[in-house]
């Protein structure tokens, strides 16, 4: 099938971020959130965060204007009725995704394909709300979605080999390089990211080092972007504990433990760069 109506289902961080890079390669793009308020707050991000890219030069003004002119708002999936992909980004919660899939499977175009941006839940229990599994997959992106070349392919138990290609070459097609892996906890990204971040954290709480000292080890001594205590609080620190929550169940290594200090700072309602503060402060600009 021709995928050229997308919807994505909810406008977080990673929600705007998708809905952006469809936009910029073409796709019409409508963005649901919960109330109509929250889309046009969405849509505003992205506008905001693709006039930086036509600042820096990475972006012309008229495709900019162009790639604004396929989004859309709404408040509801029904709006976004005869779809042939969704990209569903809304909280990490499995009653919360399965009930989104559901009015995804009603409203998509026959044979639409079903995508998950979730970053630890299981594809094959997400896939177990609708009648027809085989199209529903993970696609998972990394944040900053514009920039970040990576995208995650998830398998679940029950996905067919034609929703994995059509998902690929999707990818390829935003721009960004697919990776496949099977269903399993943290699939590969998070089993193997988020056990670091929480040991430079239980590092921290230990005394070991400071964290500053800590992100610039990780920074120039391993080639890293960013170091990981700076990393949690970009990813936002609720989300790092929930997947080690899920790491730890799954497997119930010491390792999967996450952090004491990980919990502190979560239940203190310090959740990294959304909340204005984490490991570090990041004053309202
Ligand atoms: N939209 C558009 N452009 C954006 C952007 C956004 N949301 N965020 C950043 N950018 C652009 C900037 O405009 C800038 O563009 P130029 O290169 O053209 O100048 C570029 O990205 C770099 O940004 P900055 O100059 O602000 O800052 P930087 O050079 O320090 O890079 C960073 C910032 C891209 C975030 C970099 O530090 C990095 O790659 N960090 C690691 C990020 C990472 O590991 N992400 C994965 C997290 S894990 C995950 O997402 C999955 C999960 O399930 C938890």
């Amino acid at each position: 099938m021709d995928i050229a109506k997308v919807c994505v289902v909810g406008g977080g961080t990673m929600g705007n971020g998708i809905a952006h890079v469809f936009a910029l390669k073409g796709f019409s793009v409508t963005l649901v959130e919960s109330s109509r308020e929250l889309a046009e707050n969405a849509l505003a991000v992205i506008a905001r965060n693709m006039a930086r890219q036509v600042v820096k030069g990475a972006l012309a003004g008229p495709d900019r204007d162009a790639a604004l002119g396929r989004l859309r708002g709404a408040a509801s999936i029904a709006e976004a009725a005869g779809f042939e992909l969704a990209v569903e980004a809304v909280p990490e919660r499995l009653e919360i995704k399965t009930a989104v899939f559901k009015e995804l499977e009603r409203h998509g175009a026959p044979g639409a394909i079903l995508a998950t941006n979730t970053s630890s839940l299981p594809i094959t229990e997400i896939a177990a709300a609708v009648k027809d599994p085989s199209r529903v997959i993970g696609m998972h992106f990394m944040n900053p979605v514009p920039i970040m070349k990576l995208v995650e392919i998830i398998r679940g138990k029950l996905t067919s080999e034609e929703t994995t290609a059509a998902v690929k070459a999707l990818a390829e097609k935003l721009g960004k390089i697919p990776a496949v892996a099977n269903d399993s906890p943290g699939f590969v990204s998070n089993r193997v990211l988020m056990p670091m971040i929480n040991e430079a954290i239980q590092c921290l709480h230990e005394g070991v080092s400071t964290k500053e000292d800590i992100d610039t080890i990780m920074k120039l001594g391993m080639g890293h972007p960013m170091g990981p205590i700076a990393l949690a609080d970009y990813i936002g620190l609720d989300v790092c504990l929930a997947i080690m929550e899920v790491l730890d169940n799954a497997f119930m290594g010491s390792k999967y433990r996450p952090s004491e200090l990980l919990r502190r700072m979560v239940v203190e309602g310090k959740l990294g760069v959304k909340s204005g503060s984490g490991f570090y402060e990041y004053p309202k600009k």
